[in-house]
């Protein structure tokens, strides 16, 4: 059973102990302080505490209770903790988890409502990525407006450019659909192309939008009205779909930096491949095996968004100061469900 005393940290997160590319001042600190915590030396973490470092795991596969068992703290990836594993391993069902660390801003690989009736603590990371995603969605927005990976496949092959010129940028109207730390800097970073910027979001921040002359308007307004549309919006279900796709012009751009699940990828495929959009942009693997990307304006990364050496630092640092708090029955600073501390 399961003894207070006798802590397990599992980290599952796969950049967790990645080398900078660059020399850094606070690389290697986020293990160093979680190597003091299992050495005893963080200030009140009592018994004996354990590190176990699983960066290798496949975060698609599923994550079974029998692999967390025992374990009391996750510094998670984005494998999935459905109810039903929660259930399981959280003090509600007997078990040992307390917290998942999300390693990372987005929380839909975690249900929360289940993790709070479970008693599992959940943080994540915010802002810590934000400036390199951002650096990643205006790279890819430049990307498509460019062609670039059309041209490239041709250019590679050793043949001519086909398909009609690349897009220009400056003066254009840029959609932003969610407003956010990521969403804000994207505005911010593209400031010198003096695009005409409009924005939807539930919830305005209008002083920021004043401050850089953009006009909120409804998501419709935003679609008809763009060039550029990318999406930062923290929702969890699709907003770019069939309906959307078919008011789009054969020059629209997309970009998704956010989550998958923001758009049909189906109905995106279908209006570039036919000339009714221009190109789309997308941070996720395409694992749309039936719809081969050869020679369309469509531009894939398998999730690298912050994926640089700023931002794995800071998602490291973020994670093993909240487990450190967490250990010293501090309250870790980016608690999502402060409910749960009622039980601790
Ligand atoms: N590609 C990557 O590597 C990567 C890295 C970091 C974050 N992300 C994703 O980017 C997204 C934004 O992150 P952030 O740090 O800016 O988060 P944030 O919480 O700072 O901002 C999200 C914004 O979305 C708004 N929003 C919520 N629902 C909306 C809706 N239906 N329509 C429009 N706006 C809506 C919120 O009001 C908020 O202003 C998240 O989904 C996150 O998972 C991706």
């Amino acid at each position: 059973m399961h003894h207070p005393s006798e802590q397990t940290i599992l980290v599952l997160a796969t950049s967790f102990l990645d080398q900078p590319v660059t020399a850094h001042p606070k690389a290697g600190a986020a293990r160093a302080l979680l190597d003091a915590a299992a050495a005893g030396t963080t200030a009140d973490a009592a018994g004996t505490v354990t590190v176990r470092y699983r960066c290798d795991r496949n975060p698609a596969a599923e994550l079974t209770a029998a692999e967390i068992e025992g374990v009391t703290a996750i510094i998670a990836d984005l494998e999935r903790y459905p109810e039903e594993l929660l259930r399981q391993v959280g003090p509600a069902g007997g078990g040992a988890l307390r917290i998942i660390c999300r390693y990372g801003v987005g929380t839909d690989s975690v249900d929360i409502a289940a993790a709070t009736r479970a008693g599992v603590m959940v943080t994540n990371t915010p802002g810590c990525n934000s400036l390199p995603t951002a650096e990643w969605a205006v790279t890819t927005l430049l990307d498509v407006a460019g062609r670039r990976t059309v041209h490239h496949e041709r250019a590679a092959a050793g043949n001519p450019k086909v398909g009609p010129s690349r897009l220009d940028i400056t003066g254009k109207r840029l959609g932003v659909v969610g407003t956010g730390q990521i969403g804000r800097r994207v505005v911010e970073l593209l400031s010198g192309f003096h695009l005409n910027v409009v924005a939807f979001d539930p919830y305005p921040n209008h002083e920021w939008a004043e401050a850089h002359g953009v006009r909120y308007v409804s998501l419709d307004e935003l679609i008809d009205g763009s060039d550029f549309i990318t999406l930062h919006a923290a929702h969890r279900e699709q907003m770019i779909g069939e309906r959307e796709v078919a008011r789009f012009r054969p020059d629209t751009v997309l970009v998704n930096c956010a989550r998958w699940v923001l758009v049909d990828n189906r109905a995106v495929y279908h209006a570039v491949r036919e000339g009714r959009m221009y190109g789309y942009g997308v941070d996720e693997t395409w694992t749309e095996v039936d719809l081969p990307l050869a020679g369309l304006n469509i531009a894939t990364s398998p999730h690298v968004g912050s994926d640089t050496d700023a931002g794995k630092i800071n998602m490291q640092l973020a994670t093993a100061r909240q487990i450190v708090q967490f250990l010293s029955g501090e309250t870790p600073e980016n608690l999502l469900n402060p409910e749960t501390l009622q039980r601790r």
